[in-house]
């Protein structure tokens, strides 16, 4: 019989990943100064042990003001590559491919990691080594009461984060990851210019839909252009806000509709994947909980836009589903995020449950089965 659509191979452009099992990026809010460490080394090399596919590294800052948290890791220095390449060598040399998430958290900068936020609150101040002074966003409006205000970005501003994501963009080339994912979902600064509950202005980069997609069609073509032909860009995307018109916000948020369109552009630069995600915009937000419920919108985008690739992603945590969702073609990849962290072995696991042969690292070959004492 054939192999289980999620132990077969996928190849884009130049890359071949050996299964179609993602690891969803994930901060882990353990770096100082941007820079990864060996933490991330071995949290991320134990998934390159253990037969994931493809990992994506968490969010990485292309500007340190673009940090989720001061412990985010980052990829606006130079400085930064060397331990990369650390990472990426150790993941080449099991057979897992490996990238890197390109980010700008926008008015969501400047927070606390979520273990820290229990004891001193969400923002990071500038005792935390938080910077709320420099929060950023499309307009000067913050996410929720309790938030940073953003400080609006002029046009030079605009050009200058944009020349940001270009430049890390070669800093991941040099690093050796075999692709990049910009963030563009979650209701930070790529999204923010997405939906209209966080983008008021009215010069070319706020308005019509035309508008509001400027900043992540532009950033998208200008990424393309500094990463090698041959090496695949994701975007992730919130290909809905989940906000409908109320009282509060009489517009209502960005749509599914907007999300498919937007995914019709990014394709035309040469986005190879869109992943789809959702929400992040407004605490106002109603997400539909259940399991896999965002493959619709995965479903939605790639019968929208002929040829583009979709990935599927939240609350996807059993082998059998993941590998439903690519037989019944509703996704081309699958991210994996939390289950990962429960269980480092799902992607090992899940051939035993799918009843193919589960290709241990061969280190771990005498462990595969349990010593059966005799009575
Ligand atoms: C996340 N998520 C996330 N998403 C993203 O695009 N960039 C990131 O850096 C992070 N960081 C992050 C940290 C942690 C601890 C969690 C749990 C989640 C979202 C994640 O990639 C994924 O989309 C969601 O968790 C939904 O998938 P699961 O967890 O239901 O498989």
């Amino acid at each position: 019989s054939p192999l289980p659509k999620l132990y077969q191979p996928l190849t884009v452009r130049g890359l071949e990943l050996k299964n179609r099992i993602v690891m969803s990026p994930m901060c882990m809010y353990s770096s100082h100064d941007g820079f990864a460490t060996d933490f991330h080394l071995v949290h991320t090399g134990q998934y390159a042990l253990r037969g994931v596919g493809l990992i994506i590294m968490e969010a990485a800052g292309v500007a340190p003001e673009g940090r989720i948290t001061p412990n985010c890791i980052g990829i606006w220095k130079d400085e930064h590559i060397d331990k990369l390449r650390q990472i990426v060598n150790f993941a080449h040399s099991n057979k897992a491919a490996i990238g890197i998430q390109l980010a700008h958290a926008g008015r969501k900068a400047s927070t606390t990691a979520p273990w820290l936020a229990k004891i001193r609150g969400p923002n990071a101040d500038a005792a935390q080594l938080g910077w709320p002074n420099s929060v950023v966003g499309p307009s000067a409006v913050p996410y929720s009461e309790d938030s940073w205000k953003p400080n609006e970005l002029s046009i030079e501003a605009i050009r200058r984060i944009q020349q940001d994501f270009v430049d890390a963009t070669v800093r991941a080339d040099k690093a050796g990851f075999d692709m990049i994912e910009i963030h563009g979902a979650h209701g930070y600064l790529a999204h923010e210019f997405l939906s209209p509950i966080s983008n008021k202005r009215t010069d070319e980069y706020g308005g019509s839909f035309d508008n509001r997609i400027r900043f992540l069609v532009e950033t998208a073509r200008q990424v393309r252009a500094a990463w090698p032909e041959h090496k695949p860009l994701f975007v992730r995307l919130s290909v809905t806000d989940w906000v409908s018109p109320s009282a509060e916000i009489p517009a209502g948020g960005w749509t599914e509709e907007e999300g498919a369109e937007l995914a019709r552009a990014l394709s035309a630069e040469g986005v190879d994947l869109i992943d789809c995600s959702s929400g992040g915009s407004s605490p106002l937000q109603k997400i539909p909980l259940s399991p896999g419920y965002q493959v619709p919108l995965a479903v939605a985008v790639r019968k929208h836009v002929p040829g583009i690739l979709t990935g599927a992603v939240g609350l996807i945590d059993d082998a059998k589903q993941a590998n439903d969702i690519l037989e019944q073609n509703k996704a081309d990849l699958v991210f994996l995020g939390r289950v990962l962290l429960r269980e480092p072995n799902f992607a090992l696991d899940g051939m035993a449950q799918l009843g193919t042969f589960a290709q241990y690292p061969h280190q771990y070959e005498l462990g595969r089965k349990k010593v059966r004492l005799p009575p």
